[in-house]
């Protein structure tokens, strides 16, 4: 019986990243769940098309903004996050069984709304004559994904509460770049994309505490224990204390942050 949670494997597995997308979209959410599935993972978690090629990200070389190819390369980095984003929300729904029903639909959405982010930057990066694929890219998302498989706290933790918390961070810098050199429709995009993304650390944030709750752990302490142990990519400011402060950081954290 095809449950929402096996529902997420075949785009999960999809090489082709429009087909992905597009699998992604037609997902439908009123499929039984079946939380308590232990589900066993198949090989190819993620597929992922040949291009682009994955390299170390200190040797992605940053290109002048104000040519064509420069703009490409940087809307296809952003497209590149997308894609993992899609695969990382979707991982959740199929890895971590026995959390609450709403945890389940809450993840199907956010693929969702990534495929959307995804298809939206390719559409436009195709407009000016590129493709995804084109360009080198790096896999520290889904190194962290891997890192993080073991535990759904960990998981959500360092990828919605960290990575995509950086992009709160990140993104308004990337709308003014594009806008300085009259991409108003790569600005728009990263419009949509700030404003859902907040929704995702939001989600983010609750489960981390839902699941922090059922365990009786300290949210603070144990977000610090966390990053000792996994190491991830350091947080750099400056920080979007706004929306982190939408997206459900205690007061606490960001005097933290520094
Ligand atoms: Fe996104
Ligand atoms: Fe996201």
């Amino acid at each position: 019986m095809t449950t929402l949670r096996t529902s997420v494997l075949p785009p999960l597995l999809t090489q082709n990243a429009v087909a992905k997308a597009q699998a992604v979209l037609a997902l439908s959410l009123d499929l039984p769940i079946d939380a308590s599935a232990q589900l066993a993972e198949p090989p190819g978690i993620p597929g992922r098309p040949n291009k682009p090629l994955l390299v170390h990200a200190k040797e992605i070389k940053q290109l002048p903004l104000v040519t064509t190819e420069g703009r490409a390369a940087l809307l296809h980095a952003l497209a590149h996050i997308e894609l993992n984003a899609i695969d990382l929300a979707l991982d959740v729904v199929w890895r971590f069984a026995d959390m609450p029903e709403p945890f389940y639909l809450d993840w199907v959405r956010i693929a969702q709304e990534e495929a959307l982010h995804f298809m939206l930057l390719r559409v436009h990066l195709v407009s000016i004559g590129h493709d995804y694929g084109d360009f080198p890219a790096h896999n520290t998302l889904w190194d962290i994904a891997e890192k993080t498989k073991g535990d759904v706290l960990a998981r959500i933790a360092l990828v919605p509460r960290l990575m995509e918390a950086r992009g709160l961070d990140a993104t308004p810098g990337v709308k003014n770049k594009l806008v300085s050199v009259r991409d108003l429709k790569g600005g728009k995009i990263l419009d949509i994309i700030m404003k859902d993304e907040i929704g995702h650390v939001a989600t983010g944030n609750h489960w981390y505490h839902w699941i922090c709750a059922q365990r009786q752990l300290d949210p603070i302490t144990t977000f610090a224990d966390l990053l000792a142990q996994y190491s991830p990519p350091k947080l750099r400011p400056p920080f979007n204390l706004e929306a982190r402060r939408l997206a459900g950081f205690l007061e606490e954290e960001l005097q933290l942050l520094g």
